[in-house]
């Protein structure tokens, strides 16, 4: 096993929703997008691919931010509507064995003790292969959808961590020995060992025991993409899987770190938790297609894609961007109820959205080329940032972008031993400390 080697991902930005809809090459995606069939298919490539997981994002409203009303969103089937990932994941799990599959579920509109048996549940379902993206949700229409108020940013990272706590203690209720399963004796699990939690803490209480047997792997995967000061407080905490959104090679370094000296700082192993970087490359067969795919990509930049990303961060910092002055600081915009560190990343491009806009797009880096020229160039990043691999991102979610990664990119990566050339462990917590 190669030091060099890294880890590999691909973020599903529209959640269980109508992927690409109405682009070149989206398919019958309008009809099917609620079927499992898509999904199903890119789940098996990237096993195909070996990579380590598929992930999907989740919110829990239909956008209406950006613009000031809902029409933006459904009229282009963006980010709405959306079903719940979790749902899918079992379907996912069934069609395949290996790769990791992780669904987003926020802290703050489960209670502890519902995820910790549905993760529970999931993670058996797919042969110990479930992740948890621990979301806390930001936009306060969420809140209202559930007929409550949002807690104030730090609060929900608070929150987040009595909530975890709890979701550990009932998965840890039932002992190791319990599940005795000797028939001649008449004993399926041995209620001794299946103890109560009488968890009281400050948000939340618990009586216990878990009603179920502990996840596959104990506890699912732990994913986390917070970005502000108490977002990577709490992933340094929690996370095995850190998303990094930073931009450029010094940014990316910083970020990676800062959450390696705050693991540090608390005891942990910084080799538990691996960082990767959100990545959406230009992948072409040769230098003319690869020339006409990136005139295509500025050009949908500047139009279509700047256009749903700014619907994203719209919707993500509660600010309307759709009547932002381009040249007004965006410092002005600032306010509590929003991810903060969306405006903190933008404003480390640049102090305007004149500046910003240009470069609004899911990755951390600009790479385009072959797939080994896409592959050398990954190479070259690893080294420098000293990272532990890439999440694939961006919205175009086709069949043909599915393939140009799995079966262009990939192979690449495999033939340099970038990646793993083949799975030799089981579970998703395995692969991921594999190396
Ligand atoms: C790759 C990525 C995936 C994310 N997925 C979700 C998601 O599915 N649902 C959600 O509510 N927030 C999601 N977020 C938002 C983060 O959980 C986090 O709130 C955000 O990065 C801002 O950081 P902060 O909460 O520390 O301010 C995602 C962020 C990133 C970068």
């Amino acid at each position: 096993m190669s030091s060099d080697m890294f880890h590999m991902g691909w973020f599903m930005a529209n959640g269980y929703g109508a992927q690409s809809w109405n682009r070149t090459w989206d398919g019958t995606i309008a009809r099917d997008w609620m079927k499992p069939d898509f999904f199903v298919e890119m789940a098996r490539a990237l096993e195909r691919a070996c990579f380590d997981f598929m992930m999907f994002e989740d919110s829990l409203i239909i956008p209406d931010t950006y613009g000031g009303s809902t029409e933006f969103n459904l009229r282009n089937g963006h980010r709405a509507p959306k079903n719940d990932p979790a749902t899918l994941i079992p379907v996912l799990g069934y069609t395949t064995s290996k790769i990791g599959l992780v669904s987003t579920l926020s802290t703050t509109f489960y209670h502890p003790f519902h995820l910790a048996r549905l993760a529970a549940s999931l993670d058996h379902l797919t042969d110990g292969r479930f992740g948890w993206n621990i979301v806390t949700t930001s936009n306060p229409a969420a809140a209202a959808n559930y007929g409550t108020e949002l807690p104030a940013h730090d609060d929900r990272y608070d929150i987040a961590d009595e909530f975890v706590e709890l979701a550990e203690r009932l998965w840890d209720s039932w002992e190791p020995g319990s599940v005795v399963m000797d028939e001649e004796a008449g004993v399926f699990i041995d209620h001794t060992k299946v103890k109560p939690v009488n968890f009281e803490g400050q948000y939340y209480k618990s009586a216990g025991p878990l009603n179920t047997q502990p996840p596959f792997q104990g506890y699912p995967v732990y994913v986390q993409a917070g970005g502000s000061e108490r977002g990577r407080q709490f992933a340094a905490t929690h996370a095995e899987v850190i998303v990094c959104m930073a931009k450029g090679v010094d940014a990316m370094k910083a970020f990676r770190d800062d959450i390696h000296n705050r693991m540090e700082k608390m005891g942990r192993d910084p080799r538990c938790c691996k960082v990767l970087y959100l990545f959406d490359p230009v992948v072409g067969e040769n230098e003319t297609d690869v020339r006409a795919k990136l005139e295509i990509r500025d050009a949908k930049r500047l139009s279509v894609d700047g256009e749903l990303t700014l619907s994203g961060y719209s919707d993500t910092s509660g600010i309307d961007l759709s009547t932002i002055d381009l040249d007004e600081p965006l410092e002005n915009y600032r306010r509590e109820d929003g991810h903060l560190a969306v405006l903190e990343q933008l404003m480390q491009v640049g102090p305007t959205m004149r500046d910003v806009l240009p470069t609004l797009d899911m990755t951390t880096m600009d790479v385009a080329g072959t797939p080994d020229q896409v592959a050398g160039q990954m190479e070259e990043i690893m080294q420098e940032v000293g990272g532990d691999g890439y999440l694939i991102s961006g919205w175009e979610i086709t069949r043909r972008r599915v393939a140009e990664i799995a079966d262009g990119l990939a192979p690449a990566l495999k033939r340099r031993g970038l990646i793993r050339d083949g799975y030799t462990k089981d579970t998703f917590r395995e692969h991921l400390l594999e190396y």
